[in-house]
């Protein structure tokens, strides 16, 4: 397996590296029964939910829904990589470890991917070194320096630079064995018109590493020194590299995000790092991309308020006004951070000042409905009354969306002051834009409760979960205790699972048990390919479970679970039997209804 760390030195660390013992460096734990509990050290809390079991060897957030084993817990308190981790674990119990790469993430990763990944970490340090330490790399380094980037920022950041060169690197890595097609397939090099030869894609630019979730290096952004175009360079797609479920710096900010409960998302990679400069360390941005709904969810399963902190200019509005939305149908809560006309958060933070970037800024965020009212206003003349009432309208139509009626009468009231109008005409105005709305919308509406549904998170667990959710997780608990339960249900459910993430852990807790493992949370946990499904994971293995499944129970949670789905249809098929109804089809619409009496029928067997 390559330099991959071998699973029995693995294990040696894991059994030397006491879970107890090692979360106590960091967090005052007291014991409480079975378990040990504490304050949680990734998010801020007053009351201890923070709790790691010494049977099960791992911890688990009761608040933040943090969790997973050893590793795992050094990975996120420190923001390092899993090799890191396990290097940091080694070192502490002296054993030694074989030279490893940095691609040995615990995940089965292709071959193919390693390398590719292997290369990135390699070129990332040497340009690195070619920014701070060459004469070459001079003119680069000044350039960062003018702009106010630190030495240890630079260092922080991993930020390097390429040479001003067709085939420096196509060179260093074909003289390091790397196969060069496949660093092409990796975006590090491009084929020459019409010959076999490669050239270096990157050529004297300023290098912005990019991580993974787990702050493996898999692809580069880079800038151009001068005012050249393209401005920033990327990595294109590739098998490690998907833009759209890439947040950069997402694995230094994690910590922070869960400590702040709140995400600072920006434009601009240079944003996010003089952010953290600043002392904002909860700053991630995409990757000059519109947010997309994986982004979101991503960002959602870590926490619940994002404060959207964007350029100030018509393009920064627009795309904040975007993103808003796919966080909002994510479930998140929108505040936005305005930033003077003309500048960059960026710019701002060098114009004035790390503090009044913290105060004026970040500090001073307002919800997002007061950001629209603004927007809304731009280049209006209130003075009109047409545009006035546009105006109006505008705000209006959007209160019919904002859950609380107690912010929907803040908003009315303001309106109502401004403009002088009665409250109560405001709020008949209201009520006819909600009856309007809910009469166009409510085909999708019926859909969107099913996929809102889908969407719920393990952190807003004080609500009552579905009984098929409760039982997935009753199945997946059992599981991890018994490689004989988990033989049964892959006999009877195989991967019907509702739950996406619910999906993944079964697929990943069958292959482990069939590559011939015994059952240990702990060590499952490393062959879990993110933090996500470990938090899930960590949460099920501390439910208090009977030790002994009856069949009966065992069929009731399989029920549950395959009868969801039969649900489902049948709140799809009574949408689809209104809409023939009020569409006058009562032939369509009763045939509709029969297969509903079918389903219904299958439900109860
Ligand atoms: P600086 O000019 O270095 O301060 O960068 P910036 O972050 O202010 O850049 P800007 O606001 O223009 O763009 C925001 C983000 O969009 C950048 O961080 C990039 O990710 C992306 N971006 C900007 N220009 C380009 C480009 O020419 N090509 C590509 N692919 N992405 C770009
Ligand atoms: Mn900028």
């Amino acid at each position: 397996m390559g330099n991959r760390i071998p699973e029995d030195l693995l294990e040696k660390i894991q059994r030397t590296s006491d879970i107890v013992d090692v979360v106590s460096e960091y967090v005052q734990l007291k014991k409480q029964g079975r378990n040990y509990f504490g304050l949680c050290p990734f998010h801020g809390e007053k009351s201890p939910s923070f709790s790691v079991s010494s049977d099960k060897q791992i911890f688990h957030c009761f608040g933040c829904g943090a969790g997973g084993n050893v590793f795992s817990f050094i990975m996120q308190h420190n923001g390092v990589s899993f090799t890191e981790a396990v290097q940091t674990l080694a070192e502490k119990n002296g054993i030694d470890l074989p030279t490893i790469s940095p691609t040995d993430q615990g995940k089965t990763l292709s071959k193919d991917a390693e390398k590719m990944i292997e290369a990135h970490e390699l070129l990332k340090k040497f340009y690195h070194h070619l920014l701070v330490n060459t004469k070459e790399g001079q003119s680069a380094l000044d350039y960062l320096i003018n702009r106010g980037f630190t030495r240890e920022t630079i260092d922080k950041f991993e930020i390097g630079y390429a040479l001003d060169s067709w085939d420096f690197i196509t060179k260093f890595l074909s003289k390091r064995g790397f196969n060069l097609s496949l660093m092409e397939e990796a975006g590090l090099l491009v084929k020459k018109n019409n010959s076999d030869d490669f050239l270096d894609r990157f050529r004297n630019r300023i290098m912005f590493p990019i991580s993974d979730h787990n702050g493996s290096t898999i692809a580069f952004s880079g800038r151009v020194l001068s005012e050249e175009k393209p401005k920033y360079l990327n990595s294109p797609e590739t098998k490690i590299f998907n833009k759209s479920k890439i947040l950069y710096n997402f694995h230094r900010a994690r910590i922070h995000i869960r400590k702040n409960q709140q995400a600072v998302l920006y434009e601009g990679f240079a944003d996010v790092i003089s952010s953290t400069e600043s002392g904002v360390e909860h700053a991630i941005a995409t990757m000059g991309t519109s947010l997309t709904e994986d982004q979101a969810r991503i960002i959602r399963r870590n926490v619940n308020e994002v404060v959207l902190c964007y350029d100030s200019d018509s393009a920064g509005v627009e795309a904040t006004i975007r993103a808003a939305k796919v966080l909002q149908s994510a479930g998140c809560q929108i505040k936005v951070a305005m930033i003077q006309e003309g500048l960059d958060p960026d710019d701002y933070i060098k114009k004035y000042g790390s503090e009044k970037f913290r105060n004026d800024v970040i500090g001073a965020t307002v919800p997002f409905m007061t950001f629209k009212m603004s927007y809304y206003r731009r280049g209006k003349n209130l003075q009109n009354e047409g545009e006035r009432l546009q105006y109006i309208e505008n705000v209006l139509a959007d209160l019919t969306h904002l859950q609380s009626a107690v912010e929907r009468e803040i908003y009315l009231k303001q309106l109502s002051k401004e403009f002088d109008l009665s409250i109560d005409v405001l709020k008949e105005q209201l009520q006819h834009f909600q009856s309007r709305q809910s009469n166009v919308s409510q085909q999708p509406q019926a859909k969107n409760a099913v996929s809102n549904h889908m969407k719920r998170n393990p952190i807003a667990k004080k609500k009552l979960l579905p009984a098929y959710h409760t039982a997935e997780r009753m199945l997946i608990g059992h599981m991890l205790r018994s490689k004989d339960f988990s033989q049964k249900v892959l006999e009877r459910l195989g991967l019907q699972f509702n739950i996406e993430e619910h999906k993944a852990i079964v697929t990943y807790l069958y292959g482990f048990y069939e590559e011939g493992n015994e059952e240990n949370v702990s060590s499952f946990l490393s062959r879990l390919p993110n933090s996500e499904l470990q938090d899930i994971v960590s949460n099920i293995a501390m439910i208090t479970l009977n030790t002994e499944v009856t069949e009966q129970e065992l069929s009731d949670y399989i029920k549950q679970v395959l009868n969801h789905q039969k649900m489902l249809m049948i709140k799809e098929k009574e949408a689809d039997k209104k809409e023939a109804e009020r569409n006058k089809q009562f032939r369509e619409a009763a045939q509709i209804a029969m297969e509903i009496i079918q389903l219904q029928q299958a439900l109860k067997s």
